[in-house]
């Protein structure tokens, strides 16, 4: 792979050396185009091609997306965030008094808040203690062996040290308990491989502006058909049921798939970007993808470990990804972030660390950049 010719996609690398991916990305010149495609189409001719242009891209971009974490596109629904996804998973379950739902203190307070809100229905969330930026395996096999759990809720990959969880691992745990298995992929979707079925994935949710190179405002969120109708959507509408354009016929009968909880209009826009965004991941493809990236994290961690920062990502086999987190000396990390920044480099400060995270189309130039500025 030439991932050189890849940078010229990304113009931001003329001015910055973007290396917050795990944060906002920036989008490509082929994201671009296709909201400009998006917008030219809406503003030359509005809504009368519907069918033959936005439903057809629609239906298009949903079974890219389940190619892109082996799903079945009937599984695969359009949300407006990451939340979104976890909010349905949260508020549709038939829930009992005494249930208990695993996750772990290094979560991103989207897989937290949503859980915590079923306090008052007698739903209890544990989080488990990560030690080091990790959540040790056992610790989750010995939560799990607890009869009241009903779900454990993790993310593909943590937002603050970068931990990579054994998904196929924490999956296999999942299914020998019977308890569901609810993933935030927001932070590898796009950037390490994901198999929801070979994963044991009942739920997964993930907005595009990360990893994926999208926009914000629009991701996807996966539920395994054989849990579907477990979840009891918490809004219906016109789009939730079967024969939707057949507005004179009041019905209740819901779409069979994960269509049901596309409750309303969709946002198009963010649609034709996301759809432009997957296409390209696709393309690059996902392993190749995955191996550049590893090299750049394993490549910065290095050198700023040989120049005496202190790493705070895990750094075993299996357990990187796109995110190194490190302190420089004893300097406050929001200073470094801000010396950083005002060297052009863009990175962020989270859970006590800077972060960067770099995405294919980074370069050593990049990383060299960051270091220079340190
Ligand atoms: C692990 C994780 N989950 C979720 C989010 C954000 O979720 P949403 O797409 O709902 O804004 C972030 C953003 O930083 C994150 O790091």
């Amino acid at each position: 792979m030439n991932w050189e010719n890849t940078r010229s996609w990304f113009p931001v690398t003329r001015e910055f050396a973007y290396l917050n991916h795990a944060g906002v990305a920036p989008i490509s010149t082929r994201v671009e185009a296709a909201l400009q495609r998006y917008s030219n189409e809406a503003t030359r001719r509005g809504a009368f091609h519907y069918g033959d242009v936005y439903d057809a891209e629609i239906e298009r971009v949903r079974r890219r997306a389940a190619q892109l974490v082996g799903a079945d596109p009937e599984a695969i629904a359009f949300v407006k965030n990451t939340t979104e996804g976890l909010g349905i998973v949260a508020a549709g379950l038939d829930w009992q008094p005494g249930d208990q739902i695993v996750s772990c203190d290094l979560e991103y307070p989207s897989n937290v808040y949503p859980w915590w809100w079923l306090r008052d229905r007698g739903v209890e969330t544990v989080l488990l203690p990560g030690r080091n930026g990790r959540l040790p395996l056992e610790a989750v096999d010995r939560a799990l062996e607890n009869p009241r759990t009903r779900l454990l809720a993790l993310s593909s990959v943590e937002y603050g040290s970068g931990y990579r969880h054994d998904l196929a691992a924490l999956g296999r745990l999942c299914r020998d308990r019977g308890v569901l298995f609810c993933v935030d992929a927001i932070q590898s979707l796009g950037c390490l491989p994901l198999d929801v079925a070979e994963c044991n994935i009942d739920f997964l949710a993930a907005d595009g502006h990360k990893w994926l190179l999208s926009v914000e405002g629009c991701g996807i969120f996966y539920c395994a058909l054989p849990v579907l109708d477990r979840i009891r959507p918490r809004i219906v509408g016109w789009r939730s049921v079967t024969d939707n354009t057949d507005y004179d016929r009041y019905h209740l009968d819901l779409q069979p798939g994960a269509g049901r909880f596309e409750e309303g209009t969709p946002n198009t826009a963010g649609i034709f970007a996301l759809g432009a965004a997957i296409d390209l991941i696709l393309e690059l493809g996902v392993g190749a993808i995955a191996e550049r990236v590893l090299e750049l994290t394993e490549q910065l961690s290095g050198e700023l470990e040989s120049r005496g920062a202190t790493l705070l990502s895990p750094r075993g086999s299996g357990e990187t990804s796109g995110i190194v987190s490190f302190r420089w000396a004893d300097e406050d990390p929001n200073r470094t972030a801000g010396r950083l920044r005002q060297a052009g480099v863009f990175g962020a400060v989270r859970r006590g660390g800077v972060r960067a995270s770099p995405h294919f189309y980074n370069d050593t130039r990049d990383l060299e950049q960051l270091l220079a500025a340190l």
